[in-house]
């Protein structure tokens, strides 16, 4: 690989041993991946302070320093861990000690460590935005930025609705980025890399916030890792319908790139999103194969008895917790069913202020921040049905806590939530 002179000397020790571990982790992760060189970033996304048993292993040992060391830098010798080179959050952890009483069966244990790595990554600059969806809470690269971004949600975000550049990281080359602000130069940094690879039509109209993320959930399944080019008819998507709409399509392929034209930065048209190149035969999304992903992702419910509704994955938006507020004031909760939602703590304090928490709450439902269900484990005990309006959820929660999924609008989650019943059909 060939480096600029400030990674030569950074590789070398000029700046200390922790930027020497993490230039070397960076040159040995981009010649392995045929990078021919690095990029600067400034803008660095990562899971430093998530805790994990094998973290706490590590900091029993020497510290945060030990573990930043082994995880992040992939390194074994004891060093000292800088301050962050450049602008780098923190995504989406376990729950924080407000929540975890709501969240039971959960570790306190867990929270205090998670305590303990926050204080550490914030005093080396890391701001805790504790989200999945950083960009709704402050961390928006502009259009050609080089980022390095974890959490395959946020990162099909970053790419196609930004229009920022940024390749699924790992814990380790986010780790390394943060102390040296780079990272190799390859994937979704090239811009001839960025051209779509497959057309698809959708044949009928995509309306609503359900919509999207079926048709995320089919173009996924279809193309996988390429990058799909979308067009047909629809309403003016806001940003929860693209963010589950990108979020589906990362989780049933592995979507880091898509481009709808007129809506997405990098594709005025059709033509430009591919680049001038050939556009092979459409693939089609009709009726026919959005019946299939909805009956797909409600394959696994059985009993119509729901014992909990998961909203907010990708972390919810604003607007989302207004539009629950709207649907569930005034109304109380099933006993023994739970409701949870989950948004970054930036936007609860906003919800806060607002008045929706205290009509969530008072319903019954919990506004949750930091975490997930699927991030950490943890549903309400006893829980054997759960539904959810996200796709993503449906498809991993099931299997992670061995649990039936039914998947549905808010409206039908709600509804499920004051009934204890699934009564949702596809409309
Ligand atoms: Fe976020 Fe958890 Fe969904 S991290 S994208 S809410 S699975």
């Amino acid at each position: 690989m060939k480096l600029a002179d400030d990674e030569k000397a950074m590789r070398d020790g000029a700046e200390g041993d922790a930027v020497a571990a993490a230039m070397d982790l960076l040159i040995r992760y981009g010649e392995g991946l045929g990078a021919e060189r690095l990029c600067d970033t400034r803008n660095v996304a990562g899971t430093m302070a998530q805790p994990s048993p094998a973290k706490e292993i590590l900091v029993r040992q020497g510290g945060w320093n030990k573990s930043y060391a082994v995880i992040n830098l992939d390194c074994d010798d004891d060093i000292t861990i800088p301050k962050m080179r450049v602008p780098t959050c923190q995504l989406q952890m376990g729950f924080g000690q407000a929540d975890a009483e709501a969240v039971k069966p959960y570790s306190p244990h867990l929270v205090e460590l998670q305590e303990d790595g926050e204080a550490f990554y914030a005093e080396h600059g890391v701001t805790i935005l504790a989200t999945c969806t950083p960009y709704q809470v402050g961390n928006l690269p502009l259009r050609g930025e080089h980022c390095a971004w974890m959490e395959s949600s946020a990162v099909v975000y970053c790419n196609s609705v930004l229009g920022a550049r940024t390749n699924c990281e790992g814990a380790a080359s986010t780790g390394a980025a943060s102390l040296t602000g780079k990272i190799p130069y390859w994937g979704n940094h090239v811009p001839e890399n960025r051209y779509g690879t497959h057309l698809v039509d959708a044949t009928i109209p995509v309306k609503g916030f359900q919509d999207w993320g079926m048709f995320g959930y089919f173009v996924g399944g279809a193309v996988q890792e390429a990058r799909p080019v979308i067009r047909g008819d629809w309403q003016q998507p806001d940003l929860a319908d693209i963010k589950h709409f990108g979020a589906a399509a990362a989780t049933s392929g592995g979507i880091e790139l898509f481009h709808i034209p007129g809506i997405t930065p990098e594709a005025p048209t059709i033509e430009a999103a591919f680049g001038g190149k050939p556009i092979g035969e459409p693939i089609f999304f009709g009726e026919r194969e959005r019946r299939a992903v909805y009956e797909e992702l409600n394959g696994i419910g059985s009993s119509t008895d729901v014992d909990f509704i998961l909203l907010g994955c990708p972390h919810a938006s604003l607007d989302q917790i207004a539009r629950l507020a709207r649907a569930i004031e005034g109304r109380s909760l099933n006993a023994g069913t739970e409701l949870w939602i989950m948004t970054p703590r930036a936007l609860r304090s906003v919800a806060d202020r607002n008045g929706y928490t205290e009509i969530i709450q008072r319903a019954g439902g919990k506004v949750l921040t930091d975490s997930c269900p699927a991030m950490s484990k943890a549903v309400p005990d006893g829980t054997r049905v759960f539904a959810t309006d996200s796709a993503k959820q449906a498809h991993y929660l099931a299997a992670i806590m061995n649990i039936e999924a039914w998947f549905g609008t808010l409206e039908e989650c709600v509804d499920a939530a004051v009934t204890g019943k699934w009564n949702g059909h596809l409309a």
